[in-house]
């Protein structure tokens, strides 16, 4: 049972949060690129409750600034996108990606506007994806990542807003053993059944069969480390502080691979990136990405199209699909992707936000006890003075591992 200063430091996301400074020591991803059209409207935007304009200037290049334009707070989501910057409609700063003030009509000719500063945040944009440095003072070098040198091609990112606590999706990957149960059935449907479910674990009354894993874990200098093993496979998850979890998708050698970044909105929203990626080439329509997100028509909010998913509709739960015994848990996606993301958003958004401090832990708990230790480790060295953990390694080799059992050789 966790004690309850403990859940509100791993919860509480707002301005003066030891957990909202120890993710502002992180660059962010914050928006997808097609979010921001060359001259287009500025997009807003809010982060560890703060609210923020994205935009593209006309020379093609990002920027990310305060929401308040400042001179009087007006909001600069209103702004005209002007050659040069972001002109605030009340009146007329002009400010350009750097967060250099250009025309100030409001002072006298021969005042200094270089003198005037907006609060303009780093920016770093590849892969699809708008990354920015929220931390205040100079940004550190962009830390890269398993596919962060890869071309476009390689890697495809979508995003939802999940109304849930940003650390709840991150639980639902540390807690791997829901995999046998939730998407026990969507597993079984799709062609990951067969590498899933070695056919010889337990098997509830319901005439559900699961495998029962061990689950091993290990503090690295950026997170730690779950690994599974059950009577088919060995998977490895890796854990990036503050927000990215790599997790499996299927084996081979040449299979996407992909993470989660699970970004704060404030308490009880948060952005949810999926990245799929590939090292050994581009994004192939038979992988794991193409199948689940090549025909989602809205990649910035990649459930839209399955209509809207609250307590009050249980979620999309389809009860008649359940009884007909079609679906286990009664969410049908219109692939395995949007399945299986529909089945973990029921989860997780009917959890709540709080209520560790109430839980009964299992065995199969076990990676999920642990990468709650490891975070409030982290931030509380963080607290103490130390660096961000692991902000400053190069983490492209790090990513998830999944590897079937070898089958023993039957004698004779
Ligand atoms: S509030 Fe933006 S220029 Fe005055
Ligand atoms: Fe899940």
């Amino acid at each position: 049972m966790m004690r309850e200063e403990d859940e509100r430091l791993l919860i509480e996301t707002g301005p003066g949060t030891p957990l909202n400074r120890f993710m502002r020591g992180y660059w962010i991803p914050v928006l997808r690129s097609v979010q921001l059209v060359a001259g287009g409207a500025p997009h807003r935007f809010t982060v560890l409750g703060a609210s923020y304009v994205g935009f593209r200037g006309l020379d093609g290049r990002a920027g990310v600034m305060d929401e308040a334009c400042p001179h009087r707070g007006a909001s600069l989501a209103l702004a005209r996108n002007e050659p040069g910057g972001l002109r605030c409609i009340y009146h007329g700063w002009k400010m350009d990606v750097e967060g250099r003030v250009r025309e100030a009509p409001t002072h006298p000719e021969e005042f200094h506007v270089a003198s005037l500063r907006a609060c303009a945040h780093p920016v770093r944009e590849g892969q699809g994806i708008v990354w920015a440095w929220l931390g205040g003072g100079p940004a550190p070098a962009f830390r890269p990542l398993a596919f962060t040198d890869l071309p476009d091609d390689h890697v495809m990112a979508a995003t939802l807003v999940a109304h849930c606590g940003w650390l709840q999706p991150l639980e639902t990957l540390w807690d791997i053993f829901h995999a046998q149960i939730l998407h026990n059935q969507t597993n079984r449907n799709s062609r990951r059944g067969s590498v899933y479910f070695s056919g010889r674990g337990r098997t509830l009354d319901n005439g559900v069969n699961y495998d029962y894993p061990q689950t091993l874990v290990e503090a690295t200098p950026y997170g730690f480390v779950h690994s599974n093993v059950d009577a088919i496979k060995r998977t490895h998850f890796r854990f990036i502080a503050p927000f990215i979890q790599h997790h499996t998708l299927e084996p081979g050698a040449t299979a996407d691979k992909g993470l989660q970044i699970s970004v704060p909105i404030d308490d009880e929203h948060t952005l949810l990136w999926m990245v799929f990626y590939n090292r050994t080439g581009p994004l192939a329509p038979d992988g794991f990405a193409m199948r689940g997100l090549a025909g989602v028509p809205d990649l910035n909010d990649f459930m839209a199209h399955l209509g809207p998913r609250t307590a009050d509709n249980r979620w999309g739960q389809n009860r008649r699909a359940m009884e007909r015994g079609e679906s286990l848990s009664g969410i049908v996606g219109d692939t395995m992707l949007t399945s299986i993301f529909g089945e973990d958003l029921m989860a997780i958004e009917s959890q709540g936000i709080r209520g560790r401090t109430r839980e009964q832990l299992a065995v199969t708990d076990r990676a999920l006890a642990f990468g709650r230790r490891r975070l409030l480790e982290m931030i509380r060295e963080h607290e103490a003075g130390a660096p961000p953990a692991g902000r400053d390694l190069d983490l492209t080799n790090v990513e998830a591992v999944y590897e079937l059992q070898a089958v023993e050789a039957v004698p004779g």
